[in-house]
């Protein structure tokens, strides 16, 4: 047995940790490892009652990163029964309290929002400029300092960046969950302020009122 181990690790080295790729099929004196009986994707099984090879999750499985609290997923009351006035408070306790929260959610809004809502929610983004351009007004948004926007509950807000409405997309892809509560707790801010903020653009725009 010892001198199988010596000529093993003889071996090895003299062959081995020369940094070269062998060409050669391993040797593996046990090879139980190598042939095991299994299945190819979607081949019949013989095990299962349902011939399926490929199992389903087991029921009440979620994703890792699947919200189980349906009320917080969908913006509504636990009942289905009206939107949720208010984000939830452990969506911003979690998310590190809520000026944390609303920077997050200004930050979002800035790459996802700003664009056709334009910096200040008035609805003065680029986006919309350029559909005027073109003749496409109907797809300029309402600014969100109107009445109606002003009195929408934070889960109806959320529930829009989710779903998208009318003319403006879905955001539930490529917005995660907690983000989307970011940003409609931003667009409250927003409006609450109902200032817009100085920019380059905006002062442009206000010396071209001016004149
Ligand atoms: C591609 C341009 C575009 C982007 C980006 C966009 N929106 Fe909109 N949004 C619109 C348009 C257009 C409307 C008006 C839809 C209609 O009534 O047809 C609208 C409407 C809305 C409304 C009013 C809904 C209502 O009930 O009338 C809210 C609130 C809103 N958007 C929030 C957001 C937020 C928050 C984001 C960022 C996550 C966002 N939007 C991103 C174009 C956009």
């Amino acid at each position: 047995m010892t001198r199988l181990i010596v000529i093993l690790a003889a071996f090895t080295a003299a062959a081995g940790c020369r940094g070269q790729v062998s060409e050669e099929p391993p040797v593996v004196p046990i090879r139980n490892m190598y042939h095991q009986p299994r299945y190819d994707p979607l081949e019949e099984s013989q095990f299962f009652e349902d011939g399926r090879t490929m199992r389903p999750p087991v029921d009440g499985a979620v994703a890792r990163e699947m919200e189980v609290n349906a009320s917080f997923a969908t913006g509504r009351t636990e009942d289905n029964s009206a939107w949720l006035l208010e984000v939830p408070a452990p969506i911003v306790q979690r998310n590190g309290g809520m000026e944390a929260f609303v920077q997050r959610g200004q930050e979002r809004y800035e790459i996802y929002c700003a664009p056709c809502h334009g910096l200040a929610g008035d609805a003065q983004g680029l986006v919309a400029d350029r559909a005027d351009e073109l003749g496409f007004s109907a797809l300029r948004p309402p600014t969100f300092h109107d009445d109606r926007i002003r009195h929408m509950p934070d889960g109806q807000l959320y529930a829009t960046i989710t779903n998208g409405i009318r003319n403006m997309p879905a955001y539930r892809h490529n917005v995660p969950q907690d983000d989307r509560w970011a940003i409609a707790a931003y667009v409250r801010a927003l409006q609450i302020t109902g200032a817009s903020r100085p920019t380059a653009r905006n002062e442009a725009r206000a010396e071209e009122t001016n004149q």
